[in-house]
């Protein structure tokens, strides 16, 4: 993690090198077993189109929507996709661009273990543990973060900047500028 003038920054190249090592170390755990990666969505799309392509061995792919937790959220949650496998049996890594609370990742841990898969696991881009509420095993973290809101590489602001390829802090002034 590197620091300009206040802006706390991702790299490109930093991203893509370390999604390559996480790749690395799913495709060596997960020899002989039957791998789906969930990516939540949103925010986990672009993490997980790379680190789906890292991964060396057969997987599949699915994806699950909620609303409610976040920031700024009433704490109230609505599945807004399900998934489309069933997941019973199956190995899975639950996919998330950005752990902050761990409210999110909580409740859909819950809900997916309620469907019996073989193991359940979590693989999130980003971790930001000083706003953690609830204690979470996350087998996978590719960068630790400090109190900063962050954009870019799949995580937005109001929508926007989840195309960037970096990622970056947004601060008030760039918010109020409507900064892109
Ligand atoms: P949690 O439930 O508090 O762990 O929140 C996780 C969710 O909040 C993530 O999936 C993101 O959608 C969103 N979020 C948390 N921090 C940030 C951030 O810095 N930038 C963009 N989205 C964020
Ligand atoms: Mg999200």
């Amino acid at each position: 993690m590197k620091k300009r003038k206040n802006t706390v920054v991702f790299r490109k190249s930093q991203i893509q090198k370390r999604v390559k090592e996480m790749g690395r170390q799913i495709t060596f755990d997960y020899q002989n077993k039957d791998l789906i990666l969930i990516g939540v969505l949103r925010g986990a799309f672009v993490f997980l189109s790379d680190l789906s392509r890292a991964i060396k061995i057969p997987c599949s792919i699915d994806f699950i929507a909620i609303s409610g937790y976040g920031p700024a959220s009433s704490g109230v949650v609505r599945l807004l996709k399900d998934l489309e496998e069933n997941i019973e049996g199956k190995d899975v890594i639950l996919v998330e661009d950005i752990i902050d609370t761990g409210l999110t990742v909580s409740y859909l841990l819950r809900n997916l273990k309620a469907r019996n898969p073989r193991s359940l696991e979590v693989c999130t881009l980003l971790n930001r543990s000083i706003r953690r509420i609830v204690d979470l095993p996350i087998k996978y973290i590719g960068f630790d973060i400090p109190d900063v809101f962050v954009v870019g590489y799949g995580l937005d602001y109001g929508q926007r900047y989840r195309n960037l390829s970096h990622i970056r802090a947004l601060e008030e002034k760039d918010i109020l500028a409507g900064v892109f």
